[in-house]
């Protein structure tokens, strides 16, 4: 190879070496192979040699179009591969770095309170039964043994609805979640254990009572059923749901329409403190009693085969009493501060002690 052959491959291999990226390769290639490049220079010199010393010439020129071609090629592959891997290096992910806190929601302590209830008397065999707000003035109070002019109905601060029924009485927002027992009891056949948590209704408002609130009922009918069982049950559940296991429980004879005898159920604590357990002071948290008999007949169950009990309990009273929650107005203020101090982390489980 002449001189100049070979000073255009070693200059080659050193433009090539030094092309940081495929665009000063292509300026490269252009150079060399291009129309106007260096060796296709030469290529056209060619025709003016003599024919000797253009065979000669000719044979030496295509050896090195080969070898150019070659170290081009190979270099535009190896740019290629560079820039593939410094493309992978850059979009890499560092699966190992911990994540960035993600704003998360809190249950409402109501609804942690209703989720608590389910998986408390879940594990007592109870199924959830649900009604509507809106009911009519036969189920909310006549069913359940309060008929027209009872003074009960006083006591409930009723809101009527102002449409008249059929009948001529009008429609209620329900004043307790009781008529679900009703209507649990006409759509199906005993025995059978449910609680209803719900809306409930009374026009009256103050830090201790709003016009809307919540409720959770109880029945449980079966057959030989008695005072003993309605005991057992809710000193379990009352147990469990302020995880006290000595928590005392005292039942205290009362009055409902629609159970017989009728008991208020009581829990210990201190009235000074306000600490729940053996403090000496009672605080009364729910009613209760066995179903009375006219309720059955009114729902079609034969009370010489079918008994139960039944009960009723405030959630923002037992909800406020477990979390020392003073006043009942934020619960529906959906004030993100109080939401983000009292709401419960949808991670926890339900029941957090054993014992149920
Ligand atoms: N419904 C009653 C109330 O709202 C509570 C209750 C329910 C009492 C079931 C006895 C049995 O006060």
């Amino acid at each position: 190879m002449t001189d100049e052959l070979s000073t255009l491959k070693s200059e080659t291999a050193a433009a090539l070496a030094a092309c940081a990226d495929l665009r000063s390769w292509d300026a490269v290639r252009v150079g060399i192979l291009g129309k106007s490049g260096r060796l296709t220079a030469l290529l056209k010199q060619l025709g003016a040699l003599p024919p000797e010393e253009r065979r000669q010439r000719g044979a030496a020129l295509n050896v090195l179009k080969d070898e150019l071609a070659a170290a081009i090629e190979s270099r535009r592959a190896a740019l290629e591969a560079e820039a593939l891997n410094a493309k992978l290096a850059r979009e890499s992910l560092d699966v190992t770095l911990p994540p960035r806190p993600a704003a998360s929601g809190l249950i409402h302590p109501i609804s942690r309170t209703m989720e608590e209830m389910a998986a408390i008397f879940g594990a007592m065999g109870f199924e959830i039964a649900e009604g509507p707000d809106i009911e009519s003035d036969w189920l909310n109070f006549s069913a359940l043994n309060i008929p027209a002019h009872h003074p009960a109905r006083e006591d409930m601060d009723t809101f009527y609805l102002p449409a008249r029924e059929p009948g001529g009485r009008r429609r209620v927002l329900r004043t307790h979640t009781s008529p679900v027992q009703a209507r649990t009891m006409l759509s199906r056949t005993p025995p059978f254990r449910v609680i209803v948590p719900g809306r409930t209704y009374r026009a009256d408002h103050d830090a201790t009572h709003s016009p809307m609130f919540h409720q959770v009922e109880g029945l449980v009918l079966d057959r030989n059923i008695t005072l003993g069982h309605l005991k057992g049950c809710l000193i379990d559940f009352l147990r469990a749901f302020f995880a006290i296991a000595d928590l005392p429980v005292r039942f205290r004879s009362s009055y409902f329409p629609f159970t017989e005898p009728s008991m208020e159920v009581d829990i210990g604590w201190n009235r000074r403190t306000g600490e729940l357990g053996g403090g000496g002071d009672w605080l009364e948290i729910l009613g209760s009693g066995m179903v009375h008999a006219k309720v059955l007949a009114n729902c079609g169950i034969d009370a010489r085969e079918w008994q139960g009990f039944a009960f009723g309990m405030g959630i923002e009273r037992v909800t406020m009493l477990k979390h020392g929650i003073p006043d009942l107005r934020p619960f529906y203020d959906s004030d993100i501060r109080w939401l983000r101090h009292y709401g419960a982390s949808p991670l926890t489980p339900a029941i957090l002690h054993e014992g149920v």
